[in-house]
């Protein structure tokens, strides 16, 4: 079986990388890339493809089996590059591939990527090959730009009303994503990839003062108020602001808050807790 992952070097790419070559061995794993150079270390067959250049990713699949797409990180842009990279594996003759989408990205839902990911995995059901979907919950460590902005002013701006997320540390979304490879039986599977508990405003607040050895207080604001204050205090741009406003609505309305036994299932061992996960990185 020879399994490959595009966007090897990326962050999340990097650490299935690792996963991959400690679990089967390295010469049977191509691990594809805009930049094959900085891969060299981990003994697999690290292969030059772009999604800007469909061709590329087509001749970096030959021989093929199994593909992991990791999702682009262009918000707003990728589907095409996303659905162009599914076709090309199909004409590799790509029997399985597998996709890191997003918990619940039914029509409903108001995070601003759920369309995005929702297309790209109707591409895939209708491409021929089997597929998986590893829908990722948000990773933990996106919490950390929240929480220096919680800690610096003493209370956490959020527009989650009552709801919760289920934050997963990128590492456990990488062994997820290697148990999937490496394993059998996941075709036509869609697994939400949550961490083990959901966490709310007051919650939120509650682990970044711990972390943070200060008190934070939880703000309460609606999306226009959390989109003004970003601007206004963190020097996000608007557009990027109107989107990460999206996950908050999100939440609140109660499509990202499933917490899934999916890390468990896949890999053995139970995912980590943010507190876990984000202790070191504040
Ligand atoms: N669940 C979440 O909370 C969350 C948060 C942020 C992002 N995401 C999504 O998860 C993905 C992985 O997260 P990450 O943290 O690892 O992101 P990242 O470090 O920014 O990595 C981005 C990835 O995109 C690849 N890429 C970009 N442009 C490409 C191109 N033209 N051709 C081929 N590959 C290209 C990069 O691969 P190479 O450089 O190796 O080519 C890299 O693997 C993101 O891209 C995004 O879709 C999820």
């Amino acid at each position: 079986m020879t399994i490959a992952i595009t966007g090897a070097s990326g962050t999340l790419g990097r650490q299935i990388a690792e996963g991959l070559v400690r679990a089967v061995d390295p010469a049977g794993v191509v691990l594809v890339s805009r930049n094959p150079g900085a891969l060299a270390d981990l003994g697999a067959d690290a292969r030059f493809g772009d999604f800007e250049d469909p061709g590329s990713l087509r001749q970096a699949l030959a021989g093929v089996e199994r593909l992991l797409v990791i999702s682009l990180p262009r918000v707003g842009e990728r589907v095409p590059q996303q659905q162009a990279a599914v076709d090309a594996a199909a004409a590799a003759g790509v029997g399985h591939v597998l996709y890191t989408s997003i918990t619940d990205p039914s029509d409903s839902n108001p995070a601003y990527v759920a369309a995005e990911h929702r297309r790209t995995e109707d591409h895939m059901r209708a491409s021929g090959m089997a597929w998986t979907f590893l829908r990722n919950s948000i990773y933990t460590e996106m919490l950390v730009p929240t929480a220096q902005g919680a800690l610096a002013g003493g209370t956490l701006v959020t527009n989650i009303g009552g709801g919760a997320t289920s934050y997963v540390a990128r590492a456990d979304c990488a062994a997820a994503a290697v148990a999937a490879l490496t394993g059998e039986g996941h075709e036509g599977k869609a697994y939400d990839v949550t961490g083990p508990e959901a966490l709310d405003a007051e919650a939120q607040a509650a682990l970044f003062a711990e972390l943070g050895g200060r008190e934070v207080t939880v703000t309460h604001v609606d999306d226009d108020g959390w989109v003004a204050a970003m601007v206004a205090h963190a020097g996000m741009p608007e557009a990027a602001a109107r989107i990460y406003a999206s996950f908050g609505a999100a939440a609140r309305r109660g499509y990202a808050d499933s917490v899934s036994t999916a890390v468990e299932d896949l890999t053995g061992r139970a995912p980590q807790p943010a507190r876990a996960a984000l202790e070191g990185l504040l």
